[in-house]
């Protein structure tokens, strides 16, 4: 045991912003709604659902995650969100078809009612197939100093006492990270020059951190993968994480990837493909925003499988991820995958996965940790990247000259031991030192 971090008590309200009221943001809301209500179970949280072992096995204390870390109560929770569509979150839940209207939608229309985006910071140049008018005017100066007083307008008419925004907007084009995102000085200035490499994401980041909101970000775009914001955040000590929630086929990947290279087996070639017909696939269906999710999903298994230092195992390993819009499938997205490995003595085999999902109901659960984890690792002091929460993200962001880690259970594994460090409990490492100390 050690001493435990000192947390803040999660008291008073949590104000979650949204950025973007789509599919997951609705999906979000109205679950941790009919949760409170109790009209439904929220499945795949872990804030929620998940247990945590304290000590050893013999111990017999296993907790509910929720009753061991300070978390913030669903009842505290205050939405608000930005959209370019004008719609509240009845209107844009009942359009994103993910979730039945007479059960869960009119059972909660009340609270869906209430929930009027705010004006986006928006450019159609960086989702050409979005074209909604609910957006701020003015330049990347306007737009940026716009949120910020957004954020702060919130903070006072809903007399919130903490902040947390969550990026579940569109998939912006691919920019690569270059000079204008360097340093606060190369960053203010290309925003007063209108730099085409500040996109909205990189504003929305920008302002949380300045007004010392924390920033999670739900898709691949650079947004707060920066150095310029990865530095300001550990400055203004505001936890960050990204990018791109892993949902399902990413999900799969980094367990069969991490058990393919366990037992020494070879691959090679990993054919990915998708049929998703939700406004995210139509996004995503312009090659420009494609290219962004694509570097997303390929980087996974390089990662994992590390070709350079195992030669013959993955050295010559053919990766490719496709999406394809496919409209009367809606948000129930259906991936496939065939992984052609080879065994003893390079014998053939192959894999097939074939999982039929609903992307936002694998989505939801995810925002919702992430918002009450990044909340968390605020009131703990803890600012900049938050490694921990790596276990959400198709990309995890690290620091300058890390590799992410990308397997699922060395993943879980760090998140818990930095719940129980944070409480002051003893790491678990799975060396069975009892058994060890008895002989
Ligand atoms: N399983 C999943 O659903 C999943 C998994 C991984 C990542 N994501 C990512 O999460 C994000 C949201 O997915 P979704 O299915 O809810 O998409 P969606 O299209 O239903 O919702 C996105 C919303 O963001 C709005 N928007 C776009 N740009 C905006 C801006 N600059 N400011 C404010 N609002 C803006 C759009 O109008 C839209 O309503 C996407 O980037 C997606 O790639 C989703």
């Amino acid at each position: 045991m050690s001493e435990p971090r000192t947390i803040a008590p999660a008291e008073g309200k949590l104000g979650v912003l949204t950025v973007g009221l789509g599919a997951v943001a609705t999906t979000l809301i109205a679950g941790v709604e009919l949760t409170k209500r109790g009209s439904g179970l929220p499945f795949g949280s872990m804030t929620q659902m998940g247990t945590i072992r304290i000590g050893k096995r013999t111990d017999g204390d296993t907790r509910l995650i929720k009753d061991f870390v300070p978390l913030a109560r669903l009842e505290d929770i205050v939405w608000g969100a930005w959209d370019v569509f004008p719609d509240d979150a009845y209107v844009a839940a009942s359009r994103a078809g993910v979730l039945e209207q007479g059960k869960h939608i009119e059972a909660i229309s009340d609270v869906l009612r209430d929930i009027r985006p705010m004006k986006a910071a928006f450019e159609r140049k960086y989702a050409r197939n979005l074209t909604g008018e609910h957006v701020k005017p003015g330049n990347k100066r306007d737009m940026l100093n716009a949120i910020r007083a957004d954020i702060n307008a919130f903070r006072d008419e809903k007399k919130v006492d903490r902040l947390v925004m969550i990026w579940c907007a569109s998939t912006e084009i691919f920019i690569e990270p270059g000079p204008a995102h360097q340093s606060v000085e190369t960053l203010e200035a290309a925003i007063d020059a209108n730099d085409e490499t500040v996109s909205p994401a990189m504003l929305y980041a920008y302002a949380a951190i300045l007004e010392g909101v924390p920033f999670a970000n739900g898709s691949p775009n650079l947004a707060v993968d920066t150095p310029v914001l990865r530095e300001l955040s550990v400055k203004n000590n505001v936890p960050i994480s990204g990018k791109d929630f892993k949902t399902g086929q990413t999900l799969m990947k980094t367990v069969l990837a991490p058990m393919v290279k366990a037992r020494q087996l070879g691959v090679s070639g990993w054919y990915s493909t998708n049929i998703l017909g939700n406004r995210d696939g139509e996004v995503l269906d312009a090659p420009e925003n494609f290219k962004t999710k694509e570097e997303s999903k390929l980087g996974v298994l390089e990662d994992i499988l590390e070709p350079a230092k195992n030669p013959d195992l993955y050295g010559n390993i053919f990766h490719k991820v496709q999406i394809n819009y496919y409209p009367p499938r809606g948000d129930n997205k259906e991936g496939w995958d065939n992984i052609d490995i080879f065994g003893w003595m390079g014998y053939e085999m192959q894999i097939k996965v074939n999982f039929l999902c609903r992307d936002s109901i694998l989505a939801a659960p995810l925002a919702l940790d992430l918002v009450l984890y990044s909340d968390l690792a605020q009131r703990a002091g803890l600012g900049g990247i938050q490694e921990w929460l790596s276990f959400y993200y198709k990309s995890p962001q690290v620091a300058p000259g890390l590799y992410p880690e990308h397997d699922l259970f060395i993943q879980l594994t760090k998140l818990k031991n930095t719940l129980r460090w944070m409480m002051g409990e003893d790491t678990i490492t799975h060396l069975g030192r009892e058994y060890y100390d008895e002989i």
